[in-house]
């Protein structure tokens, strides 16, 4: 299989068209799955030239892995063929819900983290990896609220879940942050309360300060918060391949490749220092 390595950039509409004639400035790209389930059309035929190009992560939004709904049969019949059809290097969703009797919110909430919804997630988990014949990787959500009937942090409810289903995680550094302001924990904690063996990959991100909390809005450059503690995610993980989002105001191809470079820059300092 092949395996990511390195500094990605997200797949945005805006670039299609540069990226039909040229390769992409970074070492992977990643997908909205959702995007691409259609079973033609010019985004998948993009989709299916950037991946013969470099390596191609599949990040899905509406999995709802951790909703009381039965898991969509529909939505695991698409998420299947295009698996098949790309071959990515890793496929990811996040530790959330977004659905509840058969509506979706197109949200990623935060779930209580308890003993039972790490029982009820991690099963739903090993469903998805039966059927995809392959692990995943999970993603913690930036959140502005939390359960009353949450009996651990977060950290320890994704170890739980990625341990006992035996799938991976993908530590968003900036959703991280946004948490952390906004419900008053230490980030550093939380990258120390994930062992080392189960990230898989990072995200980047930006986010916006509106007083009393912040928004995880994925836009503009990443901010030196994030930067920072990226390179203490570095320092205590290792070189796990990252990927800048950038979602609102979607920048030049150019101007996101350079973002991604300076993943690359941080990480090298950062190695350097922990050597
Ligand atoms: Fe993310």
């Amino acid at each position: 299989m092949i395996r990511l390595r390195g500094h990605g950039i997200g797949l945005r509409a805006r670039h299609y068209g540069q990226l039909l004639d040229r390769a992409p400035p970074a070492d992977f790209v990643e997908a909205i799955s959702e995007n691409f389930f259609a079973k033609g059309g010019r985004p998948l035929a993009v989709l299916e030239k950037v991946r013969r190009d470099v390596p191609v992560a599949l990040h899905g939004v509406s999995l709802s892995i951790g909703s009381t709904d039965p898991l969509s049969e529909d939505y695991l019949r698409a998420l299947c063929t295009l698996v098949n059809r790309i071959d990515p290097a890793v496929v990811s969703d996040h530790f959330c819900w977004g659905s509840h009797g058969g509506r979706y919110a197109h949200d990623l909430w935060p779930l209580p983290y308890t003993e039972d919804t790490i029982i009820h997630v991690a099963a739903r988990v090993a469903t998805v990896q039966d059927r995809l014949r392959r692990r995943i990787l999970l993603e913690n959500v930036s959140s502005y609220v939390g359960f009353q009937a949450s009996t651990m942090p977060e950290w320890e409810f994704v170890t739980a879940v990625a341990q006992r289903a035996g799938c991976g995680v993908l530590l968003d550094i900036n959703n991280i942050y946004v948490s952390a302001k906004n419900q008053g924990f230490e980030p550093r904690d939380y990258l120390n309360g994930i062992p080392r063996d189960v990230v898989g990959q990072f995200h980047l991100a930006g986010h916006t300060d509106k007083g009393n909390y912040l928004l995880d809005s994925h836009i503009g450059p990443v901010p030196e918060s994030v930067w920072n503690l990226y390179a203490a995610a570095v320092q205590r993980f290792g070189p796990v391949p990252a990927l800048v989002e950038w979602d609102e105001e979607v920048p030049a191809l150019e101007v996101l490749a350079a973002e991604a470079q300076r993943a690359a820059d941080v990480e090298a300092a950062a190695l350097r220092e922990a050597a």
